[in-house]
């Protein structure tokens, strides 16, 4: 890949791989998001979309976010890109808290700052482009936005459509011109126009034929060593998070029930519905580790208006027990760097464990005010 070119000097040239930082990137400290609805003419509810969520992300690492459909992964994605206020916790970013409840939204050149370092990649590539606009002018707009000049506009763009494997030419064409492949590509270029740090990819290749995701995930993988980017990478799909992850959050009815690195994740799932959900999932590639010898999953999701008491879980799980419907469960280390909520796994002299923490032990927990 080429050298970028030069940018307005107003700190967005980071386009070079840094150092990894000692400190997460990303820390998302007990989010909440409920959503009001109308239940009837006087009745109201609130879906719990997504609760008490927590997960750190290092630099230059992906986290896998999945989960079935409605467990909460999108509302969560838009919560840390900062697309929806947060009900309750901190997203912190960089050590600092860009999305508490119980603070000013930063604004002016901060929130800038802030957004230009969070960008996101949608499902649907035809939906997310502005059919009026060329792909060069849909690149070009976030540039626009910040103050870009036009040439540096028109530079960088020729290079994003060369580093997504786009030719130059296509930067004059619409977006009905282009496959699925390749309007999924500008949406990538456009979510690195800025030169964002972190990249959050919400089901980016569920809508693509299955060679297509292939290629868009390689994509997604040769830009994350070339510019040092950090993703979330969310999808219902297993095989697809387990070949982009370096660490794997297995979200249920808006909680996180088991985090730890992808690898292991696979080969030795803990809690009960990674291993059923696990188990429905065929492995594609004949050296991918064995599936759980467990029963699929079975039954529908919940409702989030009225989720189970205890453990969210219960209700289709195999070895649910009396204490699953009274306690909710509390994260504990089975074994180092693999936290699980799950009252199979007691808590022993972890408890107080959160899950944030995934892959370093014995690394004291950040002040979230840091
Ligand atoms: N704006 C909204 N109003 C009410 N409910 C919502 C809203 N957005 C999402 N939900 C509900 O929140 C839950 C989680 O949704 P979502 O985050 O889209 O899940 P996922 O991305 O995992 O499929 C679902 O029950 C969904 O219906
Ligand atoms: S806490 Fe109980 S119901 Fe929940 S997953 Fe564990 S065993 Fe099953
Ligand atoms: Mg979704």
């Amino acid at each position: 890949m080429t050298t970028p070119p030069a940018t307005v000097a107003t700190g967005l040239d980071k386009t070079t791989v840094e150092k990894p930082s000692p400190l997460p990137l990303l820390e998302v400290i007990n989010v909440s998001k409920r959503f009001p609805v109308r239940l009837g003419p006087l009745k109201r509810g609130a879906v719990s979309a997504v609760d008490t969520l927590s997960f750190s992300v290092e630099q230059g690492q992906t986290m896998g976010i999945v989960g079935e459909s409605g467990c909460g992964k999108s509302t969560a994605a838009r919560l840390v890109v900062g697309l929806l206020p947060i009900d309750e916790g901190d997203v912190i970013f960089e050590g600092v808290n860009v999305r508490s409840p119980h603070q000013p939204r930063h604004t002016g050149a901060r929130e800038k700052e802030i957004h230009r370092n969070m960008q996101m990649v949608f499902q649907d590539p035809h939906s997310a482009l502005n059919p009026r606009a060329s792909v060069g002018e849909i690149i070009a707009f976030p540039m626009k936005v910040h103050g870009f000049s036009r040439q540096d506009q028109r530079e960088r763009t020729g290079w994003l459509l060369e580093q997504v494997g786009l030719h130059g030419n296509h930067a004059s064409y619409y977006p009905h011109q282009l496959s699925g492949g390749q309007r999924q590509r500008v949406n990538i270029a456009r979510a690195l126009a800025l030169s964002p740090k972190l990249v959050v990819c919400d089901e980016a290749v569920s809508a693509l034929d299955k060679s297509v995701q292939a290629q868009v995930l390689n994509l997604l993988k040769d830009l994350q060593q070339e510019l040092g980017l950090t993703y979330m990478f969310i999808s219902h799909d297993l095989n697809v998070v387990e070949y982009m992850s370096d660490t794997v959050c297995v979200m249920y009815l808006g909680q996180a029930v088991e985090i730890c690195d992808a690898d292991r994740l696979y080969a030795n799932p803990l809690h009960p519905y990674t291993r059923a959900l696990l188990a429905s999932t065929p492995v594609l590639d004949v050296t991918g580790a064995p599936r759980p010898d467990v029963p699929p999953l079975e039954g529908e999701l919940p409702s989030p208006l009225d989720p189970p008491s205890g453990c969210r879980f219960r209700t289709r799980c195999p070895s649910a027990m009396a204490i699953c419907a009274e306690e909710a469960p509390a994260v504990t280390q089975p074994e180092p760097g693999h936290r699980v909520a799950c009252h199979l796994y007691p808590a022993g002299p972890d408890a107080g464990l959160s899950m944030r923490r995934h892959a370093v032990d014995g690394r004291p927990e950040r002040n979230s005010n840091a």
